[in-house]
């Protein structure tokens, strides 16, 4: 089988696609013929050495693959050859086949395509955590998500909008808040507008009112998680998600007490390897909204894995509009 293999931490255009014997799913795993692999921004901090948690080299990126089980491991009962299924990792899907535990895999609706297995993945699962757990989310709250035309950030629109709440989709271009409304979003908030850390708050009054916003979803980070830090609502939460304009916001202890406000960090992989079950639990909550018409995975682009860093190198051109999928056949 054909794999992206990272020897060395470096530029993604150095990494190579190699051929190794087929893996064997050893107890408790399942082995996947994979069929689309999603492509996450932190593939790309993961190949370059930039992310929190690093793998042992070799190794290959990705979060997470979707496709047919071809085998299963000693003590696997819930998934059987032949179950359609996504698989999340925190690394080693950028594979034609790819082992993954049992307890991370999870059989897809029968109506959903492999493209959306894949896309239903990381984002949807990190923008619920955000949402649902670290904020708190209570139904029919104000909800603005920046980077909101990402592939998270889509994905948190549309489970805001799922669950209820009013959603302000935070973007850069009137195109990309277009493109929020067809998901879900009911109000745009320009990313670009000069003087962000006092402009974003004037916007979220002028479409919502100035009671300002009960929670952000921040993918984005630097001026925006100041100026949207600024239009939280009293007793507001602000979730901390990425920083996908670069700069790491910091924040004055004095403000969150004057406004009641609370600021809460996510990092999604950790309820994954803490606590499968919960995340279990929440992908079948997700599956139950897809089949409910309410979410719909949005691919923008498909690339043959061997293509892997042009995908990956769309992160850094901007622009990216949902979901990218590598396809390993
Ligand atoms: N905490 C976790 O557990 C977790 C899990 C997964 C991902 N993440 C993080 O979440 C972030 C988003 O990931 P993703 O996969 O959704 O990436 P993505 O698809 O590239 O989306 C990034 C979004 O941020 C916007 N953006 C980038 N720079 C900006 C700027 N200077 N001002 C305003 N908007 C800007 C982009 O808008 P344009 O397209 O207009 O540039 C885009 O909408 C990343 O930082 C990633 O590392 C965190």
């Amino acid at each position: 089988m054909r794999a992206v293999i990272v020897h060395e931490h470096g530029p993604v255009r150095d990494q190579r696609v190699e051929t190794l014997p087929d893996p064997v799913p050893g107890p408790g795993e399942v082995l996947i013929d994979a069929r689309a692999i999603g492509v996450n921004y932190p593939d790309m901090l993961v190949i370059e050495g930039k992310y929190q948690v690093l793998p042992p080299r070799p190794f290959s990126p990705g979060k997470e693959v979707s496709g047919v089980v071809s085998a299963v491991g000693k003590g696997v009962t819930r998934i059987k050859v032949g179950d359609r299924v996504m698989a999340q990792r925190e690394y080693g899907t950028y594979r034609e086949k790819v082992v993954s535990p049992e307890a991370t895999c999870y059989v897809m609706p029968p109506a959903m395509s492999f493209e959306e297995g894949a896309a239903l993945g990381l984002a949807y699962q990190t923008s619920h955590f955000a949402l649902v757990d670290r904020a708190a989310y209570r139904k029919g709250e104000t909800v603005l998500v920046t980077g909101a035309s990402g592939g998270v950030g889509l994905a948190g629109v549309e489970i805001a909008k799922a669950l209820g709440a009013t959603v302000l989709a935070g973007v850069t271009s009137p195109e990309k808040g277009e493109f929020c409304k067809t998901h879900g979003a009911d109000h745009v908030i320009d990313l670009t507008a000069p003087d962000l850390r006092n402009s974003l708050r004037e916007q979220v009054y002028a479409a919502i009112g100035k009671r300002g916003v009960d929670i952000v979803l921040d993918n984005v980070g630097g001026d925006a998680f100041d100026g949207a830090l600024r239009a939280l609502a009293w007793c507001g939460r602000l979730v901390v998600v990425g920083f996908a304009a670069g700069r790491i916001p910091e924040v004055k202890a004095n403000y969150l007490l004057v406004k009641n406000i609370s600021v809460v960090g996510l990092q999604w992989a950790d309820y994954r390897e803490r606590d499968p079950e919960w995340v279990q639990r929440v992908q079948t909550e997700l599956y139950a909204l897809y089949e409910a018409g309410k979410l719909k995975p949005h691919v923008s682009a498909r690339y043959p894995l061997e293509k892997f860093a042009d995908a990956l190198a769309r992160f850094v051109e901007r622009g990216v509009q949902g979901k990218m999928i590598l396809t390993p056949r």
